[in-house]
């Protein structure tokens, strides 16, 4: 098929590229000039394992194509998908104008009857909202395309997005009608997976439903972790035997120093504030980001409790992006954890395997270095941030001979305590006895 996709970020890379290696012909449109004259040379903007080869091949064979102009994007396009940010705005709301900038893009220029595909998290309403923008800009040129609007939530997870999009749990498609949903449902045809029709609001809810749940997940275990701590329990082993309960599933149940990143907290607070519009009190997701933001700042207490004063240290920090296999640093629990180290007169010394560029410009007074023997160097407590593999093999004896005290703060429960301990680090994971 020709496709289309707006907006060539984390989600539209990866999408417009797979699309392409599944055998359709896809044009990728960005407002951003430097980021699409960078991916005609083969400069991949972001951190995606996999990505750079997939595009390099794609877009040597034309499959795939990178353009500034929309209109050169839409020009023979069966459907064109939505993959702007959807970031959050001040109140907490998701912030649409890029959504709705892309639903007037589509109104002026489509040139025929076309498929508008919403992989944009938004809130619920938004798929009718994007049909009657586009239907007013139509309208106002006198044209008589037949537009469609369908919901299809992306589900991927940054650092193993190419494997997610190829092998989906499920397609969640939304939409008035039946016609346009199954043109969709086609693109994934041999695909693994259940692919799931549905109407347009329930599809844009349970794109918000999942990543609520997931973060409740995620800040239950760690009020667990606490309670661990308080009655001499081990929160690693809690959490193992609860994930043995297919009920329950081991899958985010890991606890830690909070979650971050570019989905869950942003899209928790705007399930908070849809509900809110409704005259919805959204209680457990209120204390699920109270809960999170206390486990955030947990780190520092850790911290302390280790190493007593902040002032005049040096704290070694591991990991920056805000998890694994990506370069993505948006609402990393590091930002809060860096930035309170250097307020609190700490100096910091960094290392990430991908994320020191977004860093040093996010975080410009911490020192970055090399690797995690450099961050280590000189310090007087090390703290792990992001669960990177690397972190879990490292040569924790080398890493004691070069720092000043062996203080160790596992803000991702890598380690095995006992292992750690017995080579001389004083050891704080998150809820381990
Ligand atoms: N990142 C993830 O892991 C993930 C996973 C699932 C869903 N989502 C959702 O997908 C959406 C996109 O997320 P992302 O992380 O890819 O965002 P991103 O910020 O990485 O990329 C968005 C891109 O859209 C471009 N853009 C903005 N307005 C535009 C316009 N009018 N025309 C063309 N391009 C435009 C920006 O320049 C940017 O390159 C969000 O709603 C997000 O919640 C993200």
């Amino acid at each position: 098929m020709e496709l289309c996709v707006i907006g060539v970020g984390y989600v539209g890379l990866v999408t417009g590229t797979c699309f392409a290696d599944l055998g359709n012909r896809v044009v990728c449109v960005d407002t951003d000039k430097p980021k699409i004259e960078g991916l005609k040379k083969g400069r991949i903007p972001i951190y995606e394992p996999g990505l750079e080869e997939l595009v390099r091949r794609n877009h040597k064979d034309k499959r795939l194509v990178f353009t500034t102009e929309l209109k050169e994007g839409l020009k023979g396009a069966q459907i064109a998908f939505i993959a702007v940010g959807t970031p959050s705005a001040a109140g907490g709301e998701a912030n649409l104008e890029y959504v709705k900038a892309a639903a007037r893009g589509i109104g002026r220029h489509c040139s025929g009857d076309l498929i508008v595909v919403d992989k944009s998290t938004v809130p619920v309403g938004m798929g009718d909202m994007v049909a009657g923008i586009i239907s007013d800009e139509l309208e106002s040129r006198g044209a008589k395309h037949a537009v469609s609007v369908v919901s299809c939530p992306e589900f991927l997870r940054e650092g193993s997005a190419i494997h997610d999009f190829m092998n989906p749990d499920r397609v969640v498609i939304g939409c008035r009608d039946r016609r346009p949903a199954d043109k969709v449902a086609e693109l994934f045809k041999g695909l693994p997976g259940k692919t799931m029709i549905t109407d347009l609001r329930s599809a844009e809810m349970i794109k918000y439903a999942s990543n609520a749940f997931l973060a409740t997940k995620i800040s239950f275990i760690n009020e667990i972790a606490n309670l661990c701590e308080r009655v001499d329990a081990d929160v690693a082993q809690v959490a193992e035997g609860m994930g043995l309960d297919g009920r329950i599933g081991s899958a985010f149940l890991n606890a830690g120093a909070g979650y971050g990143g570019s989905c869950f907290p942003k899209d928790v607070s705007a399930l908070v504030h849809i509900a809110e519009k409704e005259g919805y009190e959204f209680r457990i997701l209120k204390s699920v980001m109270a809960v999170n933001e206390a486990q955030k700042r947990g780190v520092l207490a850790r911290i302390k409790r280790l190493m007593g004063t902040f002032e005049g240290k040096t704290v070694g920090v591991l990991g920056l992006a805000f998890k694994a296999n990506t370069d993505d640093m948006r609402e990393a629990v590091s930002l809060d954890v860096v930035a309170g180290l250097l307020e609190k007169g700490a100096r910091v010394r960094a290392f990430d395997p991908a994320a020191t560029e977004h860093a040093r410009r996010m975080l410009p007074q911490a020192q970055y270095c090399e690797d995690a023997i450099g961050a280590a160097r000189g310090a007087h407590c090390l703290v792990v941030l992001t669960e990177w593999n690397e972190f879990k093999e490292l040569n924790l004896a080398a890493v004691k001979k070069v720092m000043k005290t062996p203080l160790l703060v596992d803000g991702r429960n890598l380690y095995d305590p006992a292992k750690v301990k017995k080579l001389g680090f004083s050891y704080q994971g998150v809820g381990r006895s």
